[in-house]
């Protein structure tokens, strides 16, 4: 048996799979994100522990036998968070999570360091590791005086169940720490961030073992065996081997908390001014393109908070099929914005407010502007070369047959939807773990039988494309409105 477990920004998922990648049980739990200052987002490592521990009981629950006979454990997580801890690794306050932009003044002029780009492969984000950093040494000196060690959230799961510092290289890759082409920290980016190798974990792939599991818990879990803990993968690279997306014009489309068009490469190809991320694959030798939006599913969820309707009803006040644009455009920018804009300080907008608008045309307009961000990553990513011919498309959002079918109509792309079963970066952390003892990559990496493909309405294409140029034009207006 192997265990798979995808630390998300919402809560974990933890999955038990046999030796041909197959669901035998799986169990969830939630945790909180709060956000004491504007731009703000930190979690409790602690819940993290907690949570874990409560999906491990229900598996223990629910199939003893089965997580007796564990053989590997391997994580994926939500990526850039900083986790300080001291030098008895006890964490010295809040993990600063991957949608925080209060280090945005430091991640500019990191960025504008001669030297980072070429070496990281990437801008430097305000939600990347390394400035975050630079933020505590300026605002809790007291703190980044006692750091002694830097994990990212996986990782610092993995030191509680191995006792070890590690990191995976796809998830390394997001700090600015990095030389992606190299798959080693670098001197100089270290130095520049003020930091050392020695606050750094070890590196290791995703597909191999970082370690094994403490025999406490081993004891506690009822497992007889040793178990491997593999590198295992941020969770974009987790979800990319959870659907085996490794080759060349491959690439899947996500609808989660954020929003995500990946592409697989097989070669290093960095493009940071186009604010597209090249990050290392969690499996040797192998690297992925993406766009990232920071809020996609979080727009509806503010949605839903806001009119006091679950994401679920507000949802299912849309029909099945599309029949053309909204009237109203919003511009999903709730916490600030990655790719294209790189802006840390710009926010939402709805345009084109009517009297007559109602939640359905408010849902509407939601979906159809984390579409057009989307699409605002596609265009990214074709401009560096990136050709995508097979796109799957994974997440929460994708329930919502409306969304999919704006989606697919606004990328102007036939979208693969898995059929029903596991398929995202709990299973690809799984699927790590297997690699981790001992199967071959391409053996088990299989991408996902797909259900249906939803083409794109090319009788709308053309008001789509006509309602995605008014959404280009307002992100200028709306940046000169507030400032
Ligand atoms: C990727 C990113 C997000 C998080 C969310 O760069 O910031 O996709 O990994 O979990």
């Amino acid at each position: 048996m192997y265990l798979g477990l995808d630390l998300g920004t919402s809560g974990l998922r933890a999955v038990l799979v046999d030796a041909d990648g197959a669901l035998v049980a799986s169990s969830e739990c939630a945790w909180p994100v709060s956000h004491p200052a504007p731009g703000w987002s930190e979690q409790d490592p602690a819940d993290w522990i907690a949570g874990c521990q409560s999906a491990i009981a229900k598996l223990k629950q629910d199939a003893p036998h089965a997580l007796a006979t564990l053989r590997g454990i391997g994580l994926s997580g939500q990526m850039h968070g900083a986790t300080l801890l001291d030098a008895s690794d006890e964490v010295l306050r809040p993990c600063i999570l991957w949608n925080d932009t209060r280090s945005h003044a430091e991640a500019a002029a990191l960025d504008a360091t001669p030297g980072v780009r070429d070496l990281s492969g990437n801008i430097v984000f305000p939600g990347f590791t390394a400035p975050k950093l630079l933020w505590v040494e300026t605002h809790e000196p007291e703190v980044f005086g006692k750091t002694a060690k830097v994990l990212l959230p996986k990782d610092y799961l993995r030191l509680w169940l191995t006792g070890e510092h590690v990191s995976d290289m796809s998830d390394a890759a997001g700090t600015s720490w990095l030389d992606v082409a190299k798959r080693d920290w670098s001197d100089a980016l270290l130095a520049t961030g003020h930091m050392g190798r020695d606050q750094m974990p070890a590196l290791v792939e995703g597909s191999e073992s970082s370690g094994q599991l403490r025999a406490e818990l081993a004891a506690d879990w009822g497992i007889l065996g040793p178990v491997a803990v593999a590198g295992g993968g941020g969770d974009n690279a987790a979800a990319a081997c959870g659907v085996g997306c490794f080759r060349e014009g491959h690439g899947f489309v996500s609808l989660g908390t954020s929003g995500v068009l990946l592409a697989a490469k097989d070669r290093f190809a960095p493009a940071p001014e186009t604010a597209v991320h090249s990050f290392c694959h969690a499996v040797p030798e192998t690297w992925y393109q993406m766009g990232v939006i920071l809020a996609a599913t979080d727009c509806l969820n503010w949605l839903s908070k806001t009119l006091s309707e679950s994401p679920a009803t507000l949802a299912g006040k849309l029909p099945d099929t599309i029949t053309g644009p909204a009237q109203t455009l919003f511009l999903p920018y709730l916490s600030g914005e990655r790719t294209p804009h790189n802006d840390a300080d710009i926010r939402g907008a709805f345009v084109g407010l009517d009297i007559g608008s109602d939640q359905q045309n408010l849902t509407q307009s939601v979906m159809e502007g984390v579409s057009f961000a989307l699409r605002d990553s596609l265009e990214a990513l074709k401009s560096t070369g990136t050709d995508l011919q097979s796109v799957l498309a994974i997440g929460g959002g994708t329930q919502s047959r409306f969304w999919l079918e704006s989606l697919a109509t606004i990328l102007g792309l036939p979208l693969d939807l898995p059929a029903k079963g596991e398929f995202g970066a709990a299973l690809g952390a799984a699927r790590l773990a297997m690699a981790a003892c001992g199967a071959r990559i391409h053996d088990i990496m299989t991408p996902p039988d797909v259900a249906e493909t939803i083409d794109p309405r090319t009788d709308l294409q053309a008001a789509y494309d006509d309602s995605y140029a008014r959404y280009r034009a307002l992100y200028p207006s709306i940046k000169a409105a507030l400032t």
